[in-house]
């Protein structure tokens, strides 16, 4: 890394195009960098050049000179109709709403820029960013005030630069000192690290990971097979596998019911484990381990760890005591909910991806079929069990003891203690837990 690094350094300075410039990088794999030329910092006005670059997914990115987005100068790249560039639209902020199209600012979109390996990027200068509309910037600012925003969702893929946005899901301030962006006379300060770094991904010749792109960030070849298996193994499980495990338990009545729910659950939680590994590992490559999104996953899969343990514990207790015991409501609640949380992060996923919106809708829909549908069994399982006549549910009818001393024993103990017990159960039943019926 050391030497790479060097290596790098002495390959800029041998080209005589060492770019002095400053960088922020927010979130979401989103970069900005400015560049201040000599000339331009010692005159106070003249071309400046900064930098844009963000995953192609996103919907748009931007990037503002001012304090808030009233009276800022803003600009906002998305994808060309063409799929291969960016489109680069310099607006003028009015308040909390979209910005409008402004044709005075003198901004060139520059050699570099385009969409590659999942980034777009936009090398851009602008000529005349010291003075807008509304509102001025020192170029030797020691504090100058930015804003930032993108927004994830469809891709935009137009010309037109006065392109219909929606708003920002992320966006902030940040400050640059730009005595650090001065320097350099390149007419292009930040296509030198383009080509450097794509040609020495070039020169190593490796095809298993992509050639290191703009901004130092590259994304693995592998990264959008990875991101499919994890789009379509975790939502199998969370919004399929574990609703009908779940729905089995309660519709169904045969022996052995519970190993079947017990394999079928477990199962799904290998699923969900590997799609979790996908998921980290997607996480670290692109830094969006911060995300919403990964942090409830975590939690989410975290959590189920109680599951086969409370349900073990549960059908233990229960096979001894013929009653529904200190593991039954936790196994019962906590699964139902934490599912539901799983469910409900599958969304907040394909939104972190940029998916289509007609994607978010579509997985939105079936989610809430399906968990409607769970919800709907559980209602009508619950109703059916008050129907019932107390003492004829027969907690042991689905799964028996093995041996009969055992299951003399649990139906005198069902018949001689329990009838209160369990009365007092279902009288102040605890929401919509049926009696538990299977052990
Ligand atoms: C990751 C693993 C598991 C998950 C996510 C899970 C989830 C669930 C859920 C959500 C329910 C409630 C069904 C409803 O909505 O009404 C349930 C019920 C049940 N589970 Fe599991 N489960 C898992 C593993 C196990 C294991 C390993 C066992 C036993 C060896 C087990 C035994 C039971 C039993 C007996 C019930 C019915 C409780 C009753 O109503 O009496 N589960 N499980
Ligand atoms: C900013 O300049 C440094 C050298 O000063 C360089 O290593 C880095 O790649 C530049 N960043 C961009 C985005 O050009
Ligand atoms: C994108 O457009 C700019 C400005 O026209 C151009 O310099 C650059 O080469 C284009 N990039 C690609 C990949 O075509
Ligand atoms: C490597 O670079 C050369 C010259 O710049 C180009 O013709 C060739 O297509 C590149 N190869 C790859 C694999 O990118």
């Amino acid at each position: 890394m050391q030497f790479s690094s060097l290596l790098g350094a002495l390959a800029l300075a041998s080209c005589g195009v060492v770019a002095q410039n400053v960088t922020y990088c927010p979130s979401g794999n989103v970069c900005y960098a400015v560049n201040v030329p000599a000339t331009t910092a010692s005159s106070g006005s003249g071309d400046i050049y900064f930098q844009i670059t963000g995953p192609s997914t996103l919907s748009w990115i931007g990037l503002g000179q001012g304090t808030s987005m009233t009276g800022a100068n803003i600009f906002m790249i998305y994808a060309n109709s063409a799929g291969d560039n960016v489109t680069l639209s310099p607006r003028l902020g009015s308040g909390n709403r979209q910005p409008e199209s402004d044709t005075t600012t003198d901004v060139t979109l520059l050699g570099g820029s385009g969409i590659s390996n999942g980034v777009m990027t936009a090398n851009v200068r602008c000529s005349n960013c010291n003075t807008w509309t509304g509102g001025s910037m020192s170029l030797t600012d020691t504090n100058s005030n930015w804003i930032w925003a993108y927004k994830t969702g469809s891709v935009i893929s137009s010309d037109d630069v006065s392109a219909n946005l929606a708003q920002h899901s992320n966006y902030g301030e940040t400050t640059f000192n730009l005595q650090n962006a001065g320097g350099g006379s390149s007419s292009n300060p930040f296509l030198a690290t383009t080509a450097m770094s794509t040609s020495s991904g070039n020169n190593s010749g490796s095809s298993s990971s992509g050639s290191s792109s703009v901004g130092g960030d590259s994304m693995p070849a592998d990264y959008a097979n990875v991101r499919m298996a994890h789009a379509i193994l975790a939502p199998i499980a969370f919004v399929l596998f574990f609703p009908i495990g779940a729905m089995a338990i309660r519709l169904l009545s045969f022996p052995g019911l519970v190993w079947v729910h017990a394999g079928w659950m477990t199962f799904t939680y290998i699923i969900v484990l590997s799609s979790m590994g996908m998921g980290v590992w997607m996480a670290v490559v692109s830094k969006q381990l911060d995300q919403y999104h990964s942090i409830i996953g975590l939690v989410v899969v975290g959590c189920l760890l109680l599951q086969p343990i409370s349900g073990f514990t549960h059908h233990l207790l229960y096979k001894r005591e013929g009653r529904p015991n200190a593991a039954t409501y936790p196994h019962i609640f906590w699964g139902r909910a934490v599912i539901t949380l799983g469910i409900i992060n599958g969304g907040l996923g394909l939104q972190l991806s940029g998916n289509t919106v007609k994607g978010e809708i579509a997985y939105g829909v079936v989610a809430a079929v399906m968990w409607l549908l769970w919800m709907i069994v559980i209602v009508l399982a619950f109703i059916r069990s008050r129907n019932k006549p107390e003492g004829e549910t027969g907690e042991a009818v689905f799964e028996k003891p093995n041996d009969s001393t055992e299951r003399m024993r649990i139906s005198q103990s069902v018949h001689q203690q329990d009838s209160p017990l369990r009365l007092s159960f279902s009288g102040d039943n605890i929401g919509l837990a049926p009696k538990p019926t299977y052990g």
